[in-house]
């Protein structure tokens, strides 16, 4: 793959648009809903007026399946190091689905590649779950979050990843903000409270910060 300084943004997704997301998910990675969630993706960007400074290359698939092959065909490198990004994703998949995701990721990616996670750790409590953040979402997107979350236990993805061979970092987001000096503070009954990012790297002996 190639694009503007050799960069390509290669965006693997069941749907972009997100109010639609839980019923692409009822139709079980249906192609004609895959194909929707395609041209959704490419009219978000144009909506927005966005002009990309790399080459995006949208992958439409449904990430409980196996996936590897369509991000191949699609024109991915394993032997070049990748940057993986996974943020607010992991939350909605089954453990299995997860589990294969670090399989696959792992798989495809050379020394040197990184990826940046997000999981949700607890069922949230009852006082999280009445919190002013869902019940916004149902009425300002018509989406039910909650009920988009997926139910099974979370595998500790970070341990896996260590047992791969990749260096792991896991903090709330609040460590983020902390680091950074910007982004959410904590809240009453806190929707983030329960969230870890995790960033590693693979083979980073050596390093001592990213
Ligand atoms: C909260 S959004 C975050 C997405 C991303 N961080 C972004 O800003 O565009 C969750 C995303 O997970 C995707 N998703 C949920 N289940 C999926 C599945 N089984 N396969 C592929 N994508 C899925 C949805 O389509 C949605 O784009």
């Amino acid at each position: 793959m190639s694009g503007a300084g050799g960069v390509v943004l290669v965006v693997v997704d069941l749907q972009n648009d997100f109010c639609d997301a839980s019923a692409a998910a009822r139709h079980g990675g249906d192609p004609a809903v895959l194909a929707r969630a395609a041209g959704a993706a490419a009219g978000v960007v144009a909506q927005a007026g966005a002009v990309p400074s790399a080459g995006r290359v949208p992958v439409p698939v449904d990430l409980r399946g196996d996936w590897a092959a369509a991000l191949l065909g699609a024109g991915l490198r394993p032997g070049l190091p990748t940057a993986w990004l996974a943020e607010g994703l992991l939350l909605y998949l089954p453990a299995s689905a997860e589990r294969r995701l670090i399989a696959i990721i792992d798989e495809l990616s050379a020394s040197g590649s990184m990826l940046g996670y997000e999981v949700k750790l607890l069922k949230e409590a009852r006082a999280v779950r009445d919190s002013p953040v869902y019940a916004e979402a149902r009425e300002r997107l018509g989406v039910d979050l909650l009920a988009l979350f997926d139910g099974d236990p979370r595998p500790d993805s970070a341990a896996d990843l260590a047992g791969r061979g990749w260096r792991t970092e896991v903090g709330t987001p609040y460590d983020h903000v902390r680091r950074y000096g910007r982004g959410p503070r904590p809240e009453p009954d806190d929707a983030l409270a329960a969230n870890r990012w995790v960033f590693a790297v693979k083979g980073a002996a050596g390093v001592s910060r990213w």
